[in-house]
């Protein structure tokens, strides 16, 4: 059977409510309603407007500043905002500080009380929080380099259970899948509110079916069962277990795995090769696994500052990566080095590693020399491809050995980490070097978040025909370097906001 034809109504102009009857007194001048004639009809509007009248209460326009209570039957508090708002009230807002929402209820109990009833819980019309918010203050942007996004934010238990998947799929090798996760979980974490309801999750960019899963579960149970069944599972523990040790990924630890291994003593019981990265990365294991506290890095970051500026004046050492966010911890400390004279930082790192190393400051440490000059004679097209993974300035991941007073740090040569341990701790340290024309596009690159940096590069490539990296931002149309002297320039050159290091924790 055919459907009825649907006849189009156009939206009615709702009848002006007749003015106040000067038979009866308005008795309660502090409730002034305001009746939704949608779904009610006009009819039945203007009886139960008469009386409310004759019973000295006041009732206005939706237009009307005064009103405090508005009265609807069948409809939902979304739509009487929405009813209110196509008939000229503009004093509903976010935060619920408008007029009441009311259900009939509220209005047949009050007229048979012949007073304005207390408003109870059962009354109240519930509104999809920040419905307004979402449509006025325009959308949240779709890229992360569009969005600030600052260290603490509203949402934490839901990132936290889409991190843990997007980890999940990533142990699984789902890149995509990992993305996804990654970026629903960044725009939550840009969000000025905590999500309360599913329904406000409508306008936002980057949330896919599976987030919103996870989120629904989240705020309507608490926790979500998936994510508490990956977390429980054996192969995500082990997988995070081995993914720990400096030095060993994914494919590495799934291997593992399969292996049957399921310890880090199972490593050493079936005596897996491990290469010198992952050696040492095992053996400072507990250390590498506690968070560098901001003290630590500014130590190490001091050291390395006044070494380098011994070994060539002018030199200059700045903390990148999470710290330069504003982050409290972090998992490693990342420094940057520099000199303003351009080509004078040449050479500059291994002799910095060198006096680290004969200090006993360096517990591990494997350096790759600068590859740019390779990298300058290539194919545009390898510049373009190469816009995603890794830069090539001179750079040297290590194991930093420091000593527990920070501020009087000491190498300890030949000193055993004792038993009651404490003396030293090990630290990630990963430098790099850039010439000074480069430092801008190296501080942007390296201070991350990995997902800020990841959305910069798609933004430049999609949005504007440029590729960025760590080095250089080219124009793929005019065929051009674009220079900057700092990160706003950068910005700049891209049409974006500029956004500071502590609101790019995407
Ligand atoms: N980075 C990079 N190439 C790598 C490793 C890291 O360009 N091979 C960049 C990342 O894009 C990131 C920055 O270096 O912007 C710091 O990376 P990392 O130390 O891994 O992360 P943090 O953001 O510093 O977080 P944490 O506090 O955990 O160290
Ligand atoms: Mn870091
Ligand atoms: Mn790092």
């Amino acid at each position: 059977m055919l459907p009825h034809p649907v006849k189009k109504k156009r939206p009615r102009e709702p009848k002006p409510t007749p003015p106040a009857d000067p038979g009866h007194p308005v008795r309660f001048p502090e409730v002034v309603l305001c009746l939704v004639e949608k779904r009610m009809g006009a009819t039945r509007k203007a009886f139960l407007t008469t009386l409310a009248r004759s019973k000295g209460f006041c009732v206005e326009d939706a237009k009307s500043e005064r009103v405090t209570h508005v009265v609807s039957e069948g409809n939902s508090g979304d739509e009487v905002v929405k009813w209110l708002k196509r008939n000229g009230n503009c004093y509903m807002d976010a935060v619920g500080s408008g007029p009441a929402l009311l259900d009939l209820s509220w209005f047949t109990e009050s007229m048979s009380a012949g007073r304005p009833v207390e408003i109870k819980r059962k009354h109240c019309l519930e509104v999809t929080a920040h419905a307004e918010k979402l449509e006025g203050d325009s959308q949240v942007a779709a890229y992360a380099c569009q969005r600030r996004t600052p260290l603490t934010h509203n949402n934490a238990a839901l990132t936290e259970a889409l991190e843990t998947m997007a980890e999940e799929a990533h142990f699984c090798g789902s890149e995509v899948r990992s993305l996804g996760f990654t970026r629903a979980a960044s725009v939550l974490k840009a969000l000025s509110w905590a999500v309360r309801r599913v329904q406000e999750l409508s306008g936002l960019p980057c949330i896919g079916e599976h987030s919103k899963r996870i989120i629904q579960e989240m705020l309507e149970d608490g926790m979500s069962a998936e994510v508490e069944g990956v977390r429980q599972s054996d192969r995500y523990q082990t997988m995070k277990l081995f993914t720990k040790i400096f030095g060993v990924g994914v494919k590495t630890a799934s291997r593992w795995y399969q292996e049957g291994l399921r310890t880090l003593a199972d490593l050493q019981v079936h005596r897996t090769k491990l290469n010198k990265e992952q050696q040492a990365g095992l053996l400072h294991y507990k250390d590498l696994n506690t968070p560098v506290e901001r003290p630590e890095a500014e130590a190490i970051a001091q050291v390395v500052q006044e070494v380098a500026e011994q070994l060539l004046p002018g030199a200059s050492v700045t903390l990148i990566g999470g710290f330069r966010r504003g982050k409290r911890s972090g998992h490693d400390v990342d420094l940057l080095i520099t000199h303003p004279a351009e080509g004078q930082e040449a050479g500059l790192l291994s002799k910095i590693i060198g006096w680290l190393e004969s200090q006993d400051f360096l517990l591990y440490h494997s350096s790759r020399r600068n590859t740019f000059q390779y990298f300058e004679e290539e194919e545009e097209q390898e510049i373009s491809s190469s816009a995603s993974g890794m830069d090539r300035f001179e750079r040297c991941l290590s194991i930093f050995r420091l000593g527990n007073c920070p501020g009087a740090v000491q190498g300890g040569a030949g000193a055993q980490k004792p038993g009651a341990s404490g003396s030293w701790k090990a630290i990630r340290v990963d430098f790099v070097v850039a010439p000074c024309s480069q430092f801008p596009f190296a501080l942007l690159g390296w201070t991350g978040s990995k997902n800020f940096e990841r959305d910069l590069r798609r933004f430049s490539k999609q949005e504007k025909k440029m590729t960025l990296n760590s080095h250089s931002l080219y124009h793929m149309e005019q065929k051009t370097f674009l220079s900057a002297a700092s990160e706003e320039e950068i910005f700049q050159h891209l049409g974006l906001e500029y956004i500071p290091p502590e609101e790019r924790n995407a």
